[in-house]
């Protein structure tokens, strides 16, 4: 297993689905804020139907797409699938978006109205896959100069196939429909912190002005049951930024360290007084917050203190003011600390994904439909979970939600199999048809109830 030196979304921390799959309270309530009315019956129908007649096809999509994973960044192979099929769906299709290989399909309707957006992403894991699935990834790459394997360790290609599924759904409904679809095939998701995810790039190619988005929905596969979906009004996942710092110090004789200033000593009393920002420095009121060191790097000799040492790690928060409180603490501890030392620190700190909100004003909304489309004791509500994603960036723009989508087997515990990211990760294809079914809601909704000025007005 190589070193990935990017701290991405979901990398790293990925077991905290596991255990967030035990918050599974079916959310009750909430619906009476709704104002939208059900969807007409011929619709609801409509859709499954459809979903029915298209299910075999998504089947077929997922296990292709997971036989033939990309990294971020290099999902050709799959972009050039996904914008295939939209083309013959006879929808206006734009590939190479914002020079990646994001591919945006737009729908329109019979008539006039909202614009709603349905966002998957494509890429794929440095990760050798070891489920034994009949369509498992043997694909090799290259990655940060280490050969690895890549597999769809995250699910992404299930988010494919139930978006293009959808597609073929909505567009059998075409004539039915007011409004426009846009989907959002976005590459690079785990684009990581260092590198920009690839939800930017789609914005910066029009996904969201051309035409101007009023909503847009996303989902992400999970170890929860499957026939669930979860979520949670306000924040759901956490921001990530990563921070970097040089510890520069004078090198001597490991025998004679008064010669010199040692860096690794001095490197690692930032590591432990960077620990005291979470539980003395934060208001925990806003929701935790987490700093983690992950890479030590200094020194080639065991009796040499080197000139430098350097640290990274990974800052997580849920509120914008403990995320810049966090930054500006990492910056002081390490410089004073390194200063009480005698050496000096430079600090970089590379803001990665913000935090993804389900804004609050809205989710009664898509809480709503998701009850109505799955049933109440489908829809539950999920903890605080700390991995990231960049779907963040759409949501800071228009309103939407994000849901998670569970993909454990019926008779297993959640808490039980391997999480995202593992070589064992893999999701049961009971999800798919939950997931079609919960993104045509969620767009068919947005186009027949409208969404308010109000609520597109608050950003
Ligand atoms: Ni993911």
């Amino acid at each position: 297993m190589p070193r990935p030196p990017l701290r991405s979304s979901c990398q790293t921390v990925a077991r905290l689905l596991v255990v967030a799959a035990a918050v599974i309270a079916p959310m009750r309530g909430a619906a009476q804020a709704v104002t939208a009315a059900p969807l007409p019956a011929p619709l609801t129908q409509a859709i499954d139907a459809a979903i029915a007649a298209t299910l075999p096809r998504v089947v077929a999509w997922r296990r292709d797409i997971h036989a033939h994973p990309e990294l971020s960044w290099q999902e050709a192979r799959t972009a050039a699938l996904v914008a295939e099929h939209l083309r013959t769906l006879g929808l206006e299709v734009r590939a190479g978006v914002a020079g990646t290989h994001g591919v945006v399909g737009i729908l329109k309707g019979a008539r006039p109205g909202p614009v709603v957006a349905l966002r998957a992403d494509m890429d794929a894991l440095p990760v050798v896959e070891q489920t034994g699935l009949p369509f498992a990834s043997t694909v090799r790459a290259t990655y940060n100069d280490n050969a690895v394997g890549v597999m769809h360790a995250c699910g992404h290609d299930t988010h494919v196939a139930i978006l293009m599924g959808v597609a073929s759904v909505l567009r059998g409904m075409q004539a039915q429909l007011p409004g426009t679809v846009v989907f959002v095939f976005q590459p690079a998701e785990e684009g990581g912190a260092n590198a920009g995810g690839g939800a930017v790039k789609m914005i910066e190619g029009g996904a969201l002005s051309s035409p101007k988005v009023d909503a847009i929905y996303g989902l992400h596969s999970w170890p929860g049951p499957v026939g669930t979906v979860a979520l949670r009004a306000g924040a759901l996942m956490a921001s990530t930024d990563n921070f970097r710092v040089v510890v520069r110090g004078r090198q001597t004789h490991g025998a004679q360290p008064w010669g010199g200033i040692d860096p690794i000593v001095t490197g690692a009393a930032i590591v432990t007084e960077l620990q005291s920002i979470v539980s003395r420095r934060v208001d925990l009121t806003t929701g935790p917050a987490v700093v983690t060191t992950g890479i030590f790097n200094g020194g080639v000799r065991e009796n040499i203190i080197p000139d430098s040492a350097v640290l990274r790690g990974t800052i997580r928060t849920f509120a914008r003011e403990t995320r810049q409180r966090v930054f500006e603490e990492v910056r002081r501890l390490a410089t004073n600390v390194a200063e009480a030392h005698g050496a000096t620190a430079e600090v970089t700190i590379t803001e990665g994904y913000p935090v993804t909100v389900n804004d609050p004003r809205w989710f009664p909304r898509p809480l709503a439909v998701l009850q109505r489309a799955l049933g109440d004791d489908k829809v539950l509500e999920s903890r605080l979970s700390m991995p990231a994603e960049d779907f963040s960036f759409y949501m800071e723009r228009v309103p939407g939600a994000f849901f998670f989508l569970g993909g454990t087997p019926v008779g297993t515990d959640p808490m039980t199999i391997a999480p995202n990211h593992s070589p064992f990760y893999d999701v049961d294809e009971g999800a798919l048809p939950v997931g079609m079914k919960a993104l045509a809601h969620l767009a068919v909704d947005a186009l027949v109830n409208g969404v308010p000025p109000t609520v597109r007005a608050a950003r």
